[in-house]
């Protein structure tokens, strides 16, 4: 199974192919943002990679990043992500700290919409 790092949080298994952002939610515990429930829709699942970017990104992650005219390496859409290899993050983009209610629907087990790559 791949490992996912989360920096100040530690290192998880997770299951092959799961999506980013729900690892973050549930093996690695953490407060990760994803209001529009995984849509490619908010970026408010945006992570920092620290290691094992993946080089794929979905026509909509492509979108959407440049639509916001988010443009740092390494930044991605955490729900646009499958885990597929072992990856290292740091979250920039969470709960604590953003005077939000709540973390936001939960995403899909798939990746939505629709992956084109
Ligand atoms: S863009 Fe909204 S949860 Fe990923």
């Amino acid at each position: 199974m791949p490992q996912l790092t989360v920096e100040e949080f530690g290192t998880f298994e997770v299951p092959a192919g799961k999506r980013l952002v729900n690892a973050l939610i549930d093996e690695a515990a953490t407060d990760q943002l994803h209001a529009c429930g995984g849509l490619a829709r908010c970026t408010t699942c945006r992570v920092q990679f620290i290691g094992g970017e993946p080089t794929a990104m979905t026509l909509a992650e492509r979108q959407t990043l440049q639509a916001r005219g988010i443009e740092s390496p390494g930044v991605r859409l955490s729900c646009q992500i499958s885990c597929g290899s072992d990856m290292k993050v740091q979250l920039i983009s969470r709960l604590q700290g953003s005077g939000r209610s709540d973390q936001g629907n939960r995403p899909a087990d798939s990746i939505e919409p629709e992956p084109q790559w």
